[in-house]
Parts: structure tokens; sequence; C-alpha cells
């Protein structure tokens, strides 16, 4: 008895004591979601900081950085080394969390971010690989753009950070990667251009001021970082083996360009190892590359929790204090997560690492925020973009660019007869199908938010005309419902079946085993490709590829569409497209493989160039040259296009030096730089390729132009490679002169074995489409 009245002496105490838990939790969860936004400096409302100099924005950033970073002691210093920045309320600095992701619309993951009352979703753009194939570099800017106003506006309501962790710029290098989704692809041309717009439309301000970010977005995951969960292989133990050539021409440049040409405020370093060493603790690759060589304007920071990884995972050091130091003096600067904040002060007390190095970082960290408006006190006082509020969020024209966007980058495969678009008025009734036709979350891929609103595949379609559903089967497709999706497609004019992926199948830490469709989603598609009367529309949503070659070989299925993660508006795009309201222009970003590839290719082999020794067959259009279900580029229209090329040089001579050695002997190729580079007429061996380009159709459309390059056989050189794309529209027998500036050093040149450009002597081809034009390169 006497323990029982104990009992509920304890549960009353628990009680009392678990209300007022909650009643403080409640408060600090309304303070969070509420409406005041976190920055330092509150002069308003705390006049003494007005004397302090890190907070007097007349100040340069570098002079109010040195001033904050003596102000703090040893302990606050290292408070700000971790992604959960802890505040300093003596001067007014406010606790911050560093890890918010925007990589298609403003995401909740991460924790610096989020979703509530005032601000319940945000506009969900495509997932990239769709956007990328859109090859619409404007675009890609736009929609940086959209989502950066977004985020300022949820910033100033509490619910958004500064610091974005996006775009993920890796190479789509092998087709099983679960995170291709998230990259522009395999081709580090595209991946560069794609870096750069996205960035500017996430960083630059109204104004243009380089020393104001709208808000800091981040390129990630440096570097060769494409193996998740493959087989026995992870990603926190891997160890890439990476050759100079293919560090140089494939997996370094979308890096490169978005440090040098982009001015991201951010690099994050990977988990896996590079030759051997964790690239969060590579010296030569942070510090040597990233500051060094691109001279990045920012700070460095660790996938989450690299630093913890390489330690525990990797055993790349002895103690967490070596791994934490090691990374710092690599050059890192931000830690996702406590690892380092919990063992940097005892690495600085037993020598590993001193108070300059930690003052370094943190400088790298604290300009950011100061460029950032940060420490400027009340975002919402302050001019640039302080009126922004909720209502910014969602808008109508955000959403209708997330439309576009999709169908901007929806790929025809195939059309047999012209059968697409379907007629409206020659439909009674569409049967759609599949575990995608009615698809939600699968539409917003992963590193999402919530959407504004969704809109379904079979929404979209239902729209325009009257639609049955079969579901057939879920996604895994293990026992689908032959019996119903066959005797629905039998009772319609046409079927549209919307199939591929989601994130049970490719994501995170998930790489996929074949190229197959899931299960049985074949067999799905061909008993009802069977049965069906009219045309029969396959539409694969996913990001990665798949072998459908059974689909392209059958007659019935008369259209084949990749949607890749279509955004919120998927539905809207998909039946934009299919009723031919859109015409479509999206060229794939990344090649489609036969299933027989990955039976011969470990995906842990990083080598992009074929091995005739071992049938290595190499990776990505510029190396591959066995047979593809659907090649990088493909995608075709609801009209036809015509190219020619006007005026291109057949022959360029390079101005070399009198006693340089290739002009008494024969060389195979010259270095791309010198003054053969740097003296020519303009500032640059350049020169001019004009062609023509005719929309012979007799319908609207845009196009992607791509001119290619193959280079003469040295150096392993690239089969083919791409010079430069634009996109353009033309209407029905419309046509347009275009032109492409080649900077012969810059863009013609090719990699070495050891990672160093040159231009290689002899015969090129240029390629606008079908069309060819020679060119030789030829000492003088
Ligand atoms: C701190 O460490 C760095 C890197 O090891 C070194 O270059 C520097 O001289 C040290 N500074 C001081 C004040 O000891
Ligand atoms: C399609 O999905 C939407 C959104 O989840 C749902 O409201 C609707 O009922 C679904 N339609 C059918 C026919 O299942
Ligand atoms: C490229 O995208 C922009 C922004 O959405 C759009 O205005 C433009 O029409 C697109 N260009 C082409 C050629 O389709």
């Amino acid at each position: 008895m006497a323990s029982s009245s104990l009992t509920e002496r304890n549960r009353a105490l628990f009680s009392v004591s678990t209300l007022l838990l909650c009643f403080l939790l409640c408060i600090s969860e309304q303070s969070n979601a509420q409406s005041s936004p976190v920055f330092a400096c509150d002069v308003t409302g705390n006049p003494s900081l007005a004397g302090l100099r890190f907070c007097n924005t007349g100040l340069n950033i570098k002079s109010r950085v040195t001033d904050l970073v003596g102000r703090l002691t040893l302990e606050e210093k290292i408070g700000f080394l971790g992604s959960n920045a802890i505040g300093v309320s003596r001067l007014g600095i406010p606790a911050y969390k560093w890890w918010s992701e925007a990589l298609h619309g403003v995401s909740n993951v991460g924790g610096g971010s989020s979703f509530s009352g005032q601000v319940p979703g945000a506009t969900s753009f495509p997932q990239v690989i769709l956007t990328a194939a859109s090859f619409n570099v404007s675009l890609f800017q736009a929609i940086g753009k959209v989502v950066s106003t977004e985020a300022r506006a949820m910033y100033n309501v509490g619910s958004a950070g500064l610091t974005f962790w996006s775009p993920n710029v890796n190479i789509f290098r092998d087709p099983r990667w679960g995170r291709g989704q998230e990259t522009p692809g395999e081709d580090p041309e595209l991946s560069s251009k794609y870096a750069v717009a996205y960035v500017r439309g996430l960083q630059e301000t109204d104004g243009g001021d380089p020393n104001r970010l709208k808000v800091a977005a981040c390129c990630k995951h440096y570097t060769a970082y494409d193996v998740d969960n493959w087989k026995d292989v992870h990603r926190f133990t891997f160890n890439a083996v990476v050759n100079q050539q293919d560090m140089a021409d494939t997996f370094q440049p979308p890096f490169k360009s978005c440090v040098v040409d982009g001015n991201v405020a951010s690099v994050m370093c990977s988990y896996n190892q590079v030759n051997g060493k964790p690239t969060c603790a590579d010296p030569d690759l942070l510090s040597g590359v990233i500051r060094g060589q691109w001279k990045l304007n920012g700070y460095i920071v660790s996938d989450c929790d690299s630093v913890d990884v390489l330690y525990t995972k990797q055993h790349y050091t002895k103690t967490p204090e070596e791994a934490v130091a090691k990374s710092i003096l690599a050059g890192l600067d931000l830690n996702c997560d406590h690892f380092t904040g919990q063992y940097a002060m005892k690495a600085v007390k037993v020598g590993l690492v001193n108070e300059t190095a930690i003052d370094k970082a943190i400088s790298n960290n604290f300009a950011t925020l100061m460029r950032l408006g940060f420490f400027d006190g009340d975002p919402k006082k302050q001019q640039l973009y302080g009126g922004l509020g909720p209502n910014d969020v969602c808008t109508a024209n955000n959403q209708e660019l997330a439309r576009d966007a999709a169908r901007q980058g929806i790929v025809l495969l195939k059309n047999s007869a012209g059968s697409l678009p379907l007629s409206p008025s020659a439909i009674k009734t569409l049967a759609v199908i599949g575990p995608n036709a009615n698809a939600t979350e699968t539409m917003i891929g992963n590193y999402n938010g919530i959407p504004c609103k969704y809109t379904t595949p079979l929404q979209g379609l239902a729209e325009t005309v009257s639609s049955t559903y079969q579901l057939g089967c879920n996604v895994a497709c293990a026992e689908p419902d032959l019996g119903s999706a066959a005797a629905l497609a039998a009772s319609a004019d046409a079927v549209v079946l919307v199939m591929g992926a989601d994130q049970s199948i490719e994501q995170e830490n998930l790489d996929r085993l074949d190229l197959y469709l899931p299960g049985k989603q074949q067999e799905l598609v061909t008993q009802v490709a069977k049965v069906a009367k009219g045309p029969v529309v396959l539409v694969i949503m996913s990001g990665g590829a798949f072998d459908i070659t059974f689909a392209k070989n059958e007659e019935k299925i008369t259209g084949i569409m990749w949607v890749g993660y279509p955004g919120e508006a998927g539905g809207l795009a998909i039946a934009d497209v299919i009723f031919g309201r859109h015409n479509p222009s999206g060229n794939l970003p990344m090649t489609w493989y036969p299933q027989s590839y990955v039976e011969k290719v470990p995906m842990t082999n990083m080598n992009m160039r074929p091995d005739k020794s071992n049938g290595y067959p190499g990776r990505t259009y510029r190396f591959y040259t066995g047979e593809t279900v659907y090649a990088f580029g493909d995608g075709l229209s609801y009209t036809n296009f015509n190219h020619q090329i006007l005026k291109a040089p057949k022959l360029v001579s390079l101005d070399l030096d009198e006693n340089h050695a290739c002009r008494s002997s024969e060389c195979q190729s010259v270095d791309a730089i010198g003054p053969h580079c740097d003296n020519a007429v303009g500032g640059g061996l350049n020169f001019e390729v004009q062609l023509k380009v005719r929309n012979v159709g007799d319908r609207e459309g845009s196009h992607t132009v791509f001119l290619f390059t193959t280079p003469p056989e040295v150096h392993g050189s690239p089969r083919k490679h791409l010079l430069g794309f634009e996109k353009i529209r033309l209407g029905e027998k419309e046509e347009t002169v275009i032109r492409f500036n080649v900077d012969v050093c810059k863009d013609l040149s090719v990699v070495d074995e050891i990672g160093k450009r040159k231009i290689a002597l002899g015969h090129y081809l240029l390629h606008v489409g079908s069309f060819k034009h020679s060119l030789t390169i030829s000492v003088s």
C-alpha cells in the first residue's frame, strides 16, 4: 500500500513536472514558430550594442569580423565551429542553425528552416535532374531567384535560415546512383552552367552588390562523391580511386565553375575518401584548391558529420581531437553537427591545433553571415528584402514557374506515327494507369519541402478529358492487378501509363542494383498495351534511367516520355505536353544504358575512360561507345529543326614561341596555357561558329542547339564533348543564326594523363545535329 501511495505521489509529481516542461517547451515552441527572425546587433532593442564595431554597418566586413573575433573567448569561438552555432548573449548574438536546404524549393530538411501555420508550404520545383533536361540556363537562374525570395520571406518571419546547402553538382557518373536525381546529370559543361546559374539565382541581390548575399548557396559534395550504398560499399567508408585526368576533366569542373564563376559562398566536402584521404581532411583539396586556386569567398563545411565519420568509421585518425584538428588545418571552417564543437577545446589544449586556426575558420563563417545582413539588425527594417513575408511564398507566378519548369524539362523519347499530342476531342475516355498515375510526394523527390499544393498526373489529365484510373500496382509492383488494369485499358480510347520509381527505389543511401523497371512493372505495361484500342503513352517518372528496350520496341506503345520527378505541378505539365498545349523540348542529361552495362561495370570503378585490356566500356556519352537505350541529348519535339554551320574555320594555327620544341619536332599536343593562348588578337585564341537553325515544321517550339566537338585521339580524349548549348524558341518555318564563341585553349582543349590542359594537334569535328564540320589545329 505504502509503495502504491508513493507511486501515486510520484505520478502526481511527474504530471506537474510534465506540465511545467510542456509549459516551457510550448513557450519555446511558440517563439520558434512565431514571427521574429533570428539576427544579431539588435541596436533598437539593446542600445548598448550600438557602440560595437562589428555591429557598425558602415565599416567593411573584414574589420567587423576582426572586431567580433577579438571579443570572443576560446570557448565562445568553438561554439561557432558547428552547424548549431551557440549564441553569445552578452554581445547580442543569438544561436543560429546553419543547416538549411533548397535543392529545388525551400526544404525543411536540416532543421534551419521549417513550415508552420504562417508559411505552411513553399513552391516545389521539379527535382534538379528534370530541370537540367531543359538545358535552359535562364530557367536555372529564374528558379534560384524564386527560391531565394521565398527563403528571405520565410526568414523574415522566423521560418528559415539564410545558409542553404544546395546545389548538388556531383557528376551523375553511374545510372544506379540513388542521388543522381539531385544532380544536373552526367556532363561537366551542363553541370557547370547549372551550378553557376542556380547559385547566382540564390545569391545575387537586387542591385548586384558582391558584398551582399540574398541567401548563401553551397556547392556539394566535394569531390568525386557518387556512391551511396551499393552492395557492400558504403559512402562513409568508400575510397574513390580517381586518376588526375578524370579529376581534372570530370569531377572538378562543376565545383570550379561554381566557385570561380558563380562566386558561391560555400563548398561542402564529402564523406568519401579520394585516393586514400577523406576529402574533409585533405589540405590540398580544401586550402590548396578551393581557397588557394579558386579563391573561395566564403566557408567550407563538412557533410553531416564527415569529421565524425573520418574518425569513427574510417579510422583515419587515432583520436577524435586529431580528426578535428586535421580537418580545421586542412581548411574546414564549419562542421555539420556537434563533433568538432565537442572535441576542439581538447584539440587546442593538447596542441594539435592553435587558436589562430580557429580564428581563421570562424572568420570565414562570420564574414558569410555579415554578407547576409545577419549582423545588421532587424531584417524587417532592412532595405533589401525587409518587406518580404508569407504573401511572397507560393504566389501564382512562382507556382506557374514550377509548372513551366516541369514542361520545359519533360523529354519525349518516342512518338510513333505522330500519335502525340493526343487530341482531346478524339478521346471520350482516357485510362490512366500505374503506380505513379496519381502520385503526390513522389513528384517532389528528395530534399523536398512541403509544396504549396499538388496536381497529380491523373488530376492534370482529367482537367482536359474524362479519365478513369487504376493503380495497377504500387511502385515495387510485386503483385500487379493485371486484370483490372487491362479491362480499364480495353474500354478506353487512349491509355496513359505512369510508371517508374520513387524514393523506395532510389535515394540517398540507396543505390539501385539493376536498371529494370521495378518488380513486375514491365509485365503490367505489356499486358495493358496488348489490349489497348488506341494510343498508349508510357510515362516514366524517375530520377535515374531505366532499360526500357521492351517499350521502345513494342509497336503498341506509341509514345514514351520521361518526366523526372516533376515537382508540385507535375500533373499539369504532363497534361500540357500530352495534349499539345506545350511542345516538348527537354533533352536527356544522362545516358540510358542497357541492363548489360551495369552487369559489366562495378559502381565503384571511378574511371571515365574505357579500358580495352579488360573490356571496361567507359562512362557517359563522352567515353562510352557501346549501345544505349537512349543517348545523352535525346529528346523529340512535335516539330523538326534543321541545322547548318554557316561559318567556322577550317584551320586554326597556333603561333608558338620561336624556341618552342613543337616547332622543330612533331608533337601530339601543346600546353593550353602560354603566349600562344594569351597573345592572340582579342586576348585569347578565339573563333566564332555561326550556325543556322530552322524550324521546318508547322508549329512553334523551343529547341536546344548542341555544339559538340570530337578532338583528335590523343591523351584518351573524349569521343565527343559539349562545347556549348543554347536554348532557343522558333515559330513555324522560322529560322535564326546562333553564334558560339569558341576559346581554343579553354573550350577545345583536352586534359592529359596528369591532369594538364592540352591542345591536341590534328583533325577535329564540330557537330551540330547531324551536321559535321572539319577543323584542323596545327602549329605555325
Ligand atoms: C598556428 O598554427 C598554424 C598552422 O599550423 C601555424 O602556421 C601558425 O604559425 C600557428 N600560429 C601561432 C600563433 O602559433
Ligand atoms: C488522387 O490523389 C488525390 C491526392 O492525394 C486524392 O485526393 C484522390 O482521391 C486520388 N484519386 C483517386 C481516384 O484515387
Ligand atoms: C527559358 O526559361 C525562361 C524562364 O522560364 C523562359 O522565359 C524562356 O522562354 C525559356 N526559353 C526557351 C527558349 O524556351
